[in-house]
């Protein structure tokens, strides 16, 4: 598994299971029908520090993003963005690259990271929890999720 820096190359390969991801509408509070090209400048964007994951066979299979999650005398705290491909899913991807993306945040610079919106059903909320994010905060019903209705989004925090 090799984890590096990404190209604007790599987003033919990202594509496909980030519209799996977003289209799914259980995670991510971005619409489910964002196009093609929306997607990209969203992922994409030139503040954003983007990661992919290759597997042994170099296929993609992952990817993060890291940018400020304020500007000017806030710049210092990050965002950051997770998904692996839902095929290879629970299998140690995620919490490897989390573990890289937190400490290349760090020598990026950024003293703290903010979740803006996990939502509360998302068992990733347990990964960034024993990463050692704690949940400030909970939007009570503010995501409608496709199973579970009305649900609370998280925002989360660490220090880095
Ligand atoms: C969240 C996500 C990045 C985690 O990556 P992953 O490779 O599936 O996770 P891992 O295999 O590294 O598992 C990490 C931990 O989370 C838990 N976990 C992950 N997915 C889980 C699931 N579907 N159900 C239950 N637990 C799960 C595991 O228990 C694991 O704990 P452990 O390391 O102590 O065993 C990935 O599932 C994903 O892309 N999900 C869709 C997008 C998303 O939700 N992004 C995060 C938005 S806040």
């Amino acid at each position: 598994m090799l984890i590096r820096d990404a190209t604007a190359e790599d987003w033919d390969r990202i594509w496909p299971f980030w519209h799996r991801i977003v289209s799914a509408g259980d995670t991510y509070a971005w619409d489910p029908d964002t196009p093609e090209p929306d997607a990209r400048e969203l992922w994409m964007a030139p503040a954003n520090h983007v990661f992919v994951v290759e597997d042994e066979d170099g296929a993609l299979v992952a990817t993060a993003y890291v940018r400020p999650n304020y500007g000017g005398p806030a710049a210092h705290i990050a965002n950051a963005g997770f998904m692996v491909d839902p095929d290879r899913a629970g299998r140690g991807l995620g919490r490897r690259l989390a573990e890289h993306v937190l400490d290349q945040a760090r020598r990026d610079g950024y003293t703290g990271m903010v979740f803006n919106a996990v939502v509360e059903t998302n068992p990733a909320l347990k990964l960034w929890e024993s990463l050692g994010f704690r949940t400030l905060g909970t939007v009570p019903g503010a995501f409608r999720h496709p199973e579970h209705g009305p649900v609370g989004l998280s925002i989360m925090f660490r220090e880095l």
